[in-house]
């Protein structure tokens, strides 16, 4: 008998289950809205490019949004991406794909490129995390493991979805730092800080848990 290779997806990710998708879309849309009727946040547009600042509306701003809400553990653009045979050869990927995940919510974020939403990752769910997701992002820096997992909720037009990742390791680069951000206030009973360069986000008052099921993406 022939033995078949493999296909190897675009990405390997946890995609959210319908309803937990439909509800995480609905606080993204509150978060959104409130936040961008905030008196601060008003105060500090300078770094989003839009051209009637009187008419900033963040839903608009953010109108690319992924078709399936997802965190995407590895990019591997179907084997072009280095280390993709590898990964999908790890047991934890293998034992853990189709198997159902529970990921954890802890803060929204917005920067002048994406909308995101930061997961916080278990240690069972750091078995399927690439070794190498941090440094790949960012080559300079020695980041927690995990750090950079989110699920993208928005884009700026002419933004890469992979950007979402990338702006929340800036966020996370700076609470390393000591930078806890200034706080501006409360939204959906949250925290909301603002870290400069149009950087803003939003610890939620409980971790928001999501139903996902761990697979690839195919395209
Ligand atoms: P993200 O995980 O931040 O949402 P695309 O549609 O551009 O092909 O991307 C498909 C998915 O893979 C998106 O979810 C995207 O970003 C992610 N992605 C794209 N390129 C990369 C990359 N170089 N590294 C990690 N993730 C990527």
């Amino acid at each position: 008998p022939t033995l078949e290779k493999d296909m190897l997806p675009l990405y390997f990710g946890w995609f959210l289950a319908k309803r937990d998708e439909d509800n995480l879309r609905k606080t993204a849309h509150e978060f959104l809205e409130q936040l961008g009727n905030l008196k601060a946040f008003k105060k500090h547009l300078q770094a989003f490019s839009c051209e009637d600042k009187h008419k900033m509306d963040l839903l608009k701003y953010f109108a690319k949004t992924p078709n399936i809400l997802h965190c995407t553990t590895k990019f591997c653009d179907y084997g072009k991406a280095p280390g993709s045979e590898e990964y999908a050869q790890l047991e934890a990927v293998r034992k853990g794909y189709s198997k159902a995940f529970t990921l954890h919510i802890s803060a929204l974020f917005v920067t002048p490129r994406t909308a995101g939403a930061q997961v916080e990752l278990t240690q069972e769910q750091l078995h399927v995390w690439p070794s190498d997701a941090e440094k790949e992002a960012m080559p300079k820096d020695v980041l927690p493991r995990g750090s950079r997992a989110h699920i993208t909720l928005g884009c700026a037009s002419d933004v890469q979805d992979v950007q979402a990742g990338i702006d929340l390791l800036e966020f996370v680069k700076l609470q390393q730092a000591g930078r806890e951000g200034e706080n501006m206030g409360e939204l959906l009973g949250g925290k909301i800080s603002y870290y400069d360069s149009g950087m803003w986000m939003l610890v939620l008052p409980r971790k928001k848990e999501v139903k996902t099921i761990f697979s690839g993406y195919y395209g």
